[in-house]
């Protein structure tokens, strides 16, 4: 690579870490592999070092992440969570022990070995033998305060057992969400329409930051600890501390044991890359610590990890199968997507025997055809992927698999969108699974919140003909029900309850129930905040949606032509007449309401039960006060949630501020 080159690809890794940084940690999204984020981590960090004059505060090697959300207190962690360097296999870690051994000038080092846990970060403080705060990692200085929600942990002790712990100190450890809970938990999404958590990883930091420690409590998190810190540890070695740490009352997982030489650490190694398979967690490769505190001291850290510390990473589990064919499903925005059907394989403890290719750009390089011996990968990710071929395998005389010119539903020639990778099929008023995914999409529960109605529920009403859109939803009956497969009396009338009480669902809602293409969740609400009203977002023209937050020209269109077609202009007008809200109530417009808390500073503090924390910012609002960051003598009251900052608590006691509770203020406020 020329010299420019090489600076053109460092913007480039810099951009692509970004977003993937930001897919990873804020949105719990990911979109490549963990190994493929640190391949392409270590490149840049390559050319970083070949190109000083580069330097970049903000680049991705320079941070380590952030999760931080604007509904929890962000607290600093006293000292900050770093990550850890990773290894891929037995000789980098043999490197690793070298090091060491060299940075103490040839000492004798015994390791203690422990489990990855592939979970999320947290950092509990216990003060005189007392959980008093517990704090994501957040971006490794400052993390949200989720007290409220890490209470919920049975496996996290409130208070401690038996003696010997400091005063003060913090451990830290993983939060992780149980296979057998995490399947409970997609299970149940997925019959009520909801996006399925791709991985415990995810679902466990989703979980944590919930607004609702109820439900937190019922998905069953589970943690497990592995580090402890503070002044006046019992132990000058960690495994030691960590043994006084279970004799308290943590989890500390059994797999943690001291190793006495490299032979001992590639046993280990080899050991848990098949015996991890048998575990209830989800683990995503071996943690390797020196066990002397004062040698920890001595080899430090770098900015980013410990020296005295290294991650083995598991490979991700690959199994070699054959093709019986390729199928293509069709989305409810008529994304056509390719999925090998393979001969059934079993790997990481569950059979495969699909797995999806993605796209027509993907399928071409893969090169697969006829009858080919397939790679299978199942990382840290449930849906499995294909990952190669073995050419060497392939059948005499196999052709080449060809993506699908035409509508595999309804015949109908795909087209494909410009700069897209997609095809689509373009019949979105007559291909059934379109109008089927679409039912299914409007009923879900952060849609209109039909229960009842699943992906099976949904093909039958179309195919019997009662639903061919989301408004004949409003003509149906208990009677029409009865006559479908698995309908009893009881049932059949909770569904039509469920779509009574459809109507009451937010306007914010409705736009994103209504399946326009590119409008998602987020852009629905920002959309329906805007523009208020379905008549008027009906006869919009591009340019004044694209003023819209979040609206680019894509969207616009997008809306734009939804709103030309005349099926879908009916169905709104029935939609309409049915008595679903098309409007924001006046109410949340600008202005106040009342002026009970006329010219009140008002404080927001914790986690609430009843509304978000924006919710009470918008009512303090409408009601004529005015809120503030920060407690200061001019602050009339706090408005204080569960969990409320220590610090806060403390400042409004001493300048004697009132603090009221969320009761408190739907009361004064009348909005009960
Ligand atoms: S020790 C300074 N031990 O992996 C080192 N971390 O990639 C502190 N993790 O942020 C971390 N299991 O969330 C440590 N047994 C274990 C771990 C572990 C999982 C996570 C942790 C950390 C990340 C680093």
């Amino acid at each position: 690579m020329s010299n420019s080159d090489e600076i053109k690809r460092i913007e480039e890794l810099r951009d692509s870490l970004h977003r993937h940084n930001y897919n990873y940690y804020v949105l719990n999204a990911p979109e490549i592999s963990d190994y493929d984020f640190d391949m392409l981590l270590k490149e840049l960090e390559r050319l970083e070092a070949l190109h000083p004059e580069c330097d970049d505060p903000t680049s991705p090697t320079r941070r380590v992440g952030s999760d931080i959300s604007n509904s929890f207190e962000q607290v600093p962690h006293i000292y900050p969570m770093l990550s850890l360097a990773n290894t891929y296999s037995v000789e980098e870690v043999d490197q690793w022990a070298d090091r060491v051994r060299d940075g103490l000038s040839g000492q004798k080092v015994t390791v203690v070995g422990e489990l990855k846990f592939d979970g999320t970060g947290i950092s509990l403080i216990y003060e005189h033998g007392r959980l008093v705060r517990a704090v994501t990692r957040g971006d490794g200085e400052k993390g949200d305060d989720v007290t409220a929600n890490v209470r919920t942990i049975r496996s996290i002790p409130l208070r401690l057992h038996g003696e010997g712990y400091p005063d003060f100190f913090e451990i830290r450890g993983e939060i992780v969400l149980p296979w057998a809970s995490f399947d409970r938990l997609n299970a149940e999404r997925e019959s009520a329409g909801e996006a399925l958590f791709a991985n415990p990883r995810n679902a466990a930091a989703g979980t944590l930051k919930l607004q609702n420690s109820a439900e937190v409590a019922r998905r069953g998190l589970d943690a497990y600890l592995y580090y402890l810190l503070g002044d006046n540890l019992p132990f000058d070695n960690h495994y030691d501390n960590m043994m006084a740490a279970r004799s308290w009352g943590f989890k500390v997982s059994d797999a943690m044991t001291r190793l006495h030489d490299i032979s001992e650490i590639d046993a280990y190694i080899r050991h848990w890359d098949t015996a991890r398979k048998e575990l209830p967690v989800a683990t995503d490769g071996l943690v390797l610590k020196v066990d002397s505190l004062v040698q920890q001291l001595n080899l430090g850290f770098t900015a980013k990890s410990p020296r005295w510390a290294v991650a083995y990473k598991f490979k991700a589990e690959r199994a070699l199968t054959r093709l019986r064919f390729v199928s293509f499903d069709v989305g409810r925005m008529g994304i056509i997507t390719p999925v090998a059907n393979l001969e059934p394989v079993l790997l990481s403890g569950t059979v495969v025997k699909r797995a999806s290719l993605h796209n027509a750009d993907i399928m071409r390089t893969l090169g697969i055809h006829e009858g080919d011996m397939l790679y299978v990968e199942k990382g840290g990710e449930i849906i499995p992927k294909i990952t190669g071929v073995d050419v060497d395998a392939r059948p005499e005389g196999a052709r080449p698999v060809e993506f699908v010119a035409n509508c595999p539903a309804c015949g109908t020639p795909l087209v494909r969108v410009e700069g897209e990778a997609a095809w689509v099929c373009p019949n979105k008023y007559g291909c059934p699974p379109q109008i089927i995914g679409r039912i299914e999409h409007f009923v879900g529960r952060r849609m209109m919140n039909i229960d009842g109605i699943g992906e099976e529920t949904a093909a039958q009403l179309y195919e019997k003909g009662l639903v061919r859109n989301i408004a004949d939803l409003y003509d149906l009956t208990p009677e029409k029900l009865l006559g479908l497969e698995g309908f009893a009396r009881k049932s059949a009338e909770r569904v039509v309850d469920g779509i009574t009480a459809s109507k009451d669902v937010p306007f914010e809602r409705v736009v994103f129930a209504l399946s326009i293409p590119y409008v998602g969740e987020t852009t629905a609400k920002k959309i329906a905040r805007t523009v208020r009203s379905l008549d008027r977002l009906m006869e919009m023209p591009a340019e004044q949606l694209e003023a819209i937050e979040d609206v680019g020209p894509r969207i616009a269109a997008s809306i734009v032509e939804y709103f030309a077609s005349p099926v879908n202009r009916e169905v709104v007008e029935r939609l309409k007449q049915a008595g679903i809200r098309t409007e924001m109530p006046e109410q949340e417009n600008a202005g106040p309401v009342s002026d009970a808390l006329a010219g009140k500073s008002v404080v927001i503090s914790g986690v609430f039960a009843r509304h978000s924390r924006d919710e009470y910012k918008a009512m303090i609002e409408r009601h004529g006060g005015k809120n503030v960051g920060s407690i200061s003598k001019k602050t009339d009251f706090v408005l204080a949630g569960e969990n409320m900052g220590p610090a806060k608590l403390e400042k409004a006691r001493s300048l004697g501020i009132p603090i009221i509770s969320e009761d408190d203020i739907l009361s004064m406020t009348g909005e009960e």
